[in-house]
């Protein structure tokens, strides 16, 4: 692992976009940016869960992080109301902020960590404290991210050689976890090294994380960043100019294939057909070895207005319809590295998170 002062991450970790306050959970609208810096204040479980459906919060790690604050929101609440917090009481919350996106398993994660926490509050009795004991596990959970990204960037970063390029897809930053990023945390990792020459990132049609919130981030930290458009990934891979692509993840099944924002897999394909490398990066809170595979991963649909128009204007003509799945998955054959806080992977992924998994 290159020796990178924690200094010098440091000053590429300078956004939280997921606020705990007492009684609120402060988010940075993520539909605003790049151009306004809003914040949407969530007072309820409810709230907490359609902010997460519409996308203010998103990022795999951010919804579970935020799903765990819901349900701390609505443990006050209900103890406000002198009534019990317990496992009967909040189920209708939980069953609620699970729904809210079925992709990403970082939400299904916390929020079992969260009942989890619970169940043992319940079982220590009468001296137990249910909302405090809830309040410290999603403190936990957001902690725990931020550490583990940290530590992601120096493990992904050793894999660089050096002057390299590096391209990403769709938002993998501070803005998508607890701070510093996943993918983003391992290419903001790399340029602290000095290993990264240039960055390149894909729009990310149709919400443009890509343009809008990586880009924003890569510039605020004074990396150096060009805008692609999507279709121009393989051309540039062909031109030489990238070494490697790093992505994230938002659920990695038992055999390593991994589900992630759509078009993830048109990158792998192109980047073994030009002998580019290509890293996934994500929390073990993404990893999901109840699921056998990427086939068993429900890919979401979303709106296909969403395709339909660019920032709120139509931009096809009215009658059409469109398909949007967000995700997909890239099969495990095409990643040859898989990063986590544990320790990074080669093939066979089955047995490298198999070991992984014994590290817990
Ligand atoms: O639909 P989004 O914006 O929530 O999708 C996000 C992604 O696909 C990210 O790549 C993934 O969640 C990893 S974020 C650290």
């Amino acid at each position: 692992m290159p020796d990178i002062a924690a200094a010098s991450l440091d000053r590429h970790d300078t956004i939280r976009a997921v606020n705990y306050v007492e009684g609120g959970l402060r988010l940075l609208d993520q539909r605003e940016l790049p151009f306004v810096e809003k914040t949407l204040e969530c007072r309820t479980a409810q709230e907490v869960a359609q902010a997460i459906k519409d996308l203010v919060v998103r990022g795999a790690p951010a919804i579970g992080i935020a799903a765990a604050w819901g349900v701390v929101l609505q443990a006050r609440t209900l103890a406000a109301a002198a009534r019990k917090v317990d496992l009967a009481t909040l189920l209708p919350t939980f069953d609620v902020l699970n729904a809210a996106r079925p992709t990403a398993v970082n939400l299904a994660w916390a929020l079992a960590r969260m009942r989890a926490a619970l169940a043992q509050a319940e079982k220590a009795g009468a001296a137990s404290d249910p909302l405090a004991a809830l309040t410290a596990e999603a403190h936990a959970i957001q902690i725990e991210d931020l550490a583990a990204n940290r530590t992601m960037g120096k493990i992904g970063a050793a894999f660089f050689g050096d002057d390299i390029g590096v391209l990403t897809h769709c938002n993998t930053g501070s803005l998508a976890t607890a701070g510093f990023g996943t993918a983003l945390g391992v290419i903001r990792a790399g340029f602290a090294a000095g290993k990264i020459a240039q960055v390149y990132a894909g729009e990310t049609r149709p919400w443009l994380q890509g343009a809008r919130l990586t880009m924003w981030e890569l510039v605020r930290d004074g990396i150096p960043a060009k805008l692609i458009a999507d279709s121009a990934a393989a051309h540039l891979m062909k031109t030489g100019a990238v070494q490697w692509v790093v992505v994230g993840a938002d659920r990695i099944a038992a055999n390593g294939d991994t589900a992630n924002k759509i078009g993830t897999f048109q990158l792998a394909i192109g980047a073994k057909h030009h002998g580019v490398k290509f890293m996934v990066v994500a929390p073990w809170s993404t990893v999901d070895l109840a699921t056998r595979c990427g086939e068993d991963i429900e890919i979401e649909l979303r709106d296909p207005a969403e395709l339909l128009s660019m920032s709120g204007k139509r931009t096809v003509v009215d009658g059409a319809d469109a398909w949007n799945p967000v995700f997909d998955v890239t099969p495990e054959e095409l990643i040859d590295v898989i990063v986590t806080e544990r320790g990074a992977i080669e093939r066979p992924f089955a047995a490298g998170l198999a070991r992984l998994a014994a590290r817990g």
